[in-house]
């Protein structure tokens, strides 16, 4: 039910491959690859050669977040690189509809992002097509920021319309997610958990540890 879904973009990327093996190593099945434009957000980050690269070398789910203006341009090549998980901003994308649509034809599954100050109303009519709610936590361009605190009521809040729903939909976390968060997030209703300073910053597999740790106790909570 619980992913941790570590962020290469905290890594070191001189000794990227170690890292993600030490990621595997420690449990994790999901790896979080944050993808950026320099137009929807004002940084560049990384692109299809790395994801090709890495997909060679590892079975790990790849959790693809596009940062990316028009995104539909570049959903095919990304499925062809390797991506498992297609996460497209719904304030960069005018024809949402289509591009999910494109993004299951390419055989992947599907997730929606939301800035911080985007409406839940967004996902309104998109509900059937979705895998996935990514709920930005900071705002969108770099690692290593603050958790923004009214994200937790948005979090219940979707939490709430995908049961009312009966749906299974996954509501993914992006954005200061470290030990003094995890909790919080957990309780508001996201099973999965994008870090990248809090998985990759100190020790990696203590870190890992730790995210396991609170998901089993959340896991006990639910089921009290
Ligand atoms: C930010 C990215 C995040 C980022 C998170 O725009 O989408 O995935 O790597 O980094 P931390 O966990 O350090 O906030
Ligand atoms: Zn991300």
């Amino acid at each position: 039910m619980y992913q941790l879904s570590p962020s290469i973009l905290g890594a070191d990327f001189f000794r990227l491959g170690e890292q993600i093996a030490e990621v595997e190593k420690a449990g994790c099945e999901w790896l979080h690859i944050d993808v950026m434009d320099g137009m929807f957000v004002p940084s560049i980050s990384m692109g299809m050669p790395v994801i090709s690269s890495l997909r060679k070398k590892t079975d790990l789910f790849f959790d693809v977040h596009l940062m990316v203006e028009q995104p539909e341009r570049y959903v095919e090549e990304f499925i062809r690189c390797g991506a498992d998980m297609i996460t497209i901003h719904a304030e960069a994308c005018i024809h949402l509809d289509r591009t999910l649509n494109l993004i299951h034809e390419c055989g992947s599954r599907a997730g929606i992002a939301l800035n911080p100050a985007t409406s839940l109303t967004a996902l309104d009519f998109v509900m059937d097509k979705i895998d996935m709610v990514l709920l930005m936590t900071v705002n969108p361009g770099f690692g290593g920021q603050s958790y923004i605190e009214c994200c937790t009521s948005k979090i219940r809040k979707l939490k709430g319309i995908i049961d009312a729903l009966g749906k299974e939909i996954d509501i993914e976390v992006d954005g200061g997610i470290n030990e003094a968060t995890v909790e919080t997030v957990l309780k508001a209703g996201a099973n999965i958990i994008v870090a990248g300073s809090g998985v990759f910053q100190g020790n990696i597999a203590e870190n890992i540890h730790m995210f396991q740790k609170k998901f089993s106790e959340c896991s006990v909570l639910t089921e009290e």
